[in-house]
């Protein structure tokens, strides 16, 4: 059976950086969408679509019942979303892209909901030896976020024999311009820090591999998992990258991009950090058998950037909100707050 083309869409963690560009995506592709979010960053990345979407404020850790229901798929994002985070809150991170994943795919099968697409991560092939990986690699997670992850492919791709049609996608570190900034990703990174410091520090050299993928590209790469037909995806995984880049030669690229809008950047060399991570790994499978190729470069999504930021108002740029670990342990310092009020944002 083809993959659902019309209907409802529910995208879990809608109202984060990738998926504020997935539901517009989704949306103008005239699916029904529905967003699962607990608000971290609060309502506004959805300010553009909010009278287009339905919104259900809830947590992943416990979905309504009726949140699922008259639901044809599910794009899966919610979750804490990087390594920083994920070591903070080692047990919140288990909960949330673990377990709430599996109990969302036993939940699908339930409801005879089939397709699920969920975020997963290139960041699971960190720590093999040096080269390129494809998606059959043996990977050996180690780190909390990319174990929580590896966990919650596995138990979804369990579900198959219940009638689920798990697809799983390995994003690379994303760049590009979103409704909901993250400046916590090394793109986004640069940029900011081009704009805010005028200097950007390449730590150990800044030699390490990564595989980088532009906000949009691997928002369409999510629609093209969603529509796609069973015998294509279901129970693959696929890695979503643009390209792989070595974190030096980002710098380089920022930098130059940052000097065409009248920014001089300085390169400095800096003491390796304590763990670093080293990577590349292929887009072969999903080009072949999907025929998707991210196109998105990361000097087109640099320019954007440096258009879309207000280069005037710098302070903007260092807001928490924009750092993910930063804004988590805010909001945890405020916890009595919460229980007290019910919410802070
Ligand atoms: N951004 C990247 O570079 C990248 C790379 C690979 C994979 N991913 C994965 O893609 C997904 C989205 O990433 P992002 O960059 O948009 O992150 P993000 O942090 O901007 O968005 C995550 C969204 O999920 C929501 N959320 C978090 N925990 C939740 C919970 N327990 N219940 C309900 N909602 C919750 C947040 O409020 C937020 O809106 C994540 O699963 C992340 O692990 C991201």
């Amino acid at each position: 059976m083809d993959g659902p083309r019309e209907g409802t869409v529910l995208v879990t963690g809608g109202a984060g950086y990738i998926g504020a560009i997935l539901t517009e995506r989704l949306l103008d592709r005239g699916y029904n969408v529905r967003v699962l979010d607990r608000l971290y960053w609060g309502e506004g990345p959805l300010e553009r679509i909010r009278d287009r979407i339905e919104l259900v404020v809830a947590d992943v850790r416990d979905i309504p019942r009726e949140a699922l229901e008259g639901v044809d798929g599910v794009i899966h994002l919610a979750g804490l979303s990087n390594d920083p985070t994920a070591e903070y809150d080692p047990e919140a991170n288990w909960q949330m892209n673990a377990v709430a994943t599996e109990a969302l795919g036993r939940a699908c099968v339930e409801h005879g909901i089939e397709r699920v697409v969920f975020s997963s991560s290139c960041s699971l092939y960190d720590g093999l030896p040096p080269g390129m990986h494809d998606e059959t690699a043996p990977v050996q997670p180690r780190g909390a976020y990319s174990t929580s992850k590896h966990y919650g492919e596995k138990a979804l791709l369990e579900l198959q024999d219940q009638g689920l049609c798990p697809v799983i996608l390995r994003n690379g570190t994303v760049y590009g311009y979103s409704p909901r900034m993250r400046f916590d990703l090394v793109v986004n990174t640069f940029v900011k820090d081009s704009l805010v410091q005028g200097r950007l520090l390449l730590h150990g050299g800044g030699w390490m591999w990564r595989p980088l993928v532009d906000v949009r590209d691997v928002s369409d790469a999510m629609v093209a998992a969603y529509e796609a037909p069973d015998h294509l995806v279901k129970g693959e995984i696929f890695n979503v990258l643009h390209s792989n880049y070595q974190i030096r030669e980002l710098a380089m690229l920022v930098a130059g991009s940052a000097q065409l809008v009248g920014v001089t950047v300085s390169l400095e060399e800096a003491p390796a950090p304590k763990l670093t991570r080293d990577y590349e790994c292929s887009n072969a499978k999903l080009s072949a058998r999907l025929g998707f190729i991210p196109r998105r470069s990361v000097v087109e999504a640099v320019s954007d950037l440096l258009s879309e930021i207000d280069i005037k108002d710098r302070a903007q740029l260092t807001d928490p909100r924009y750092y993910n670990i930063r804004w988590l342990q805010l909001l945890h310092e405020v916890q009595p707050r919460i229980e007290e009020f019910g919410s802070v944002l």
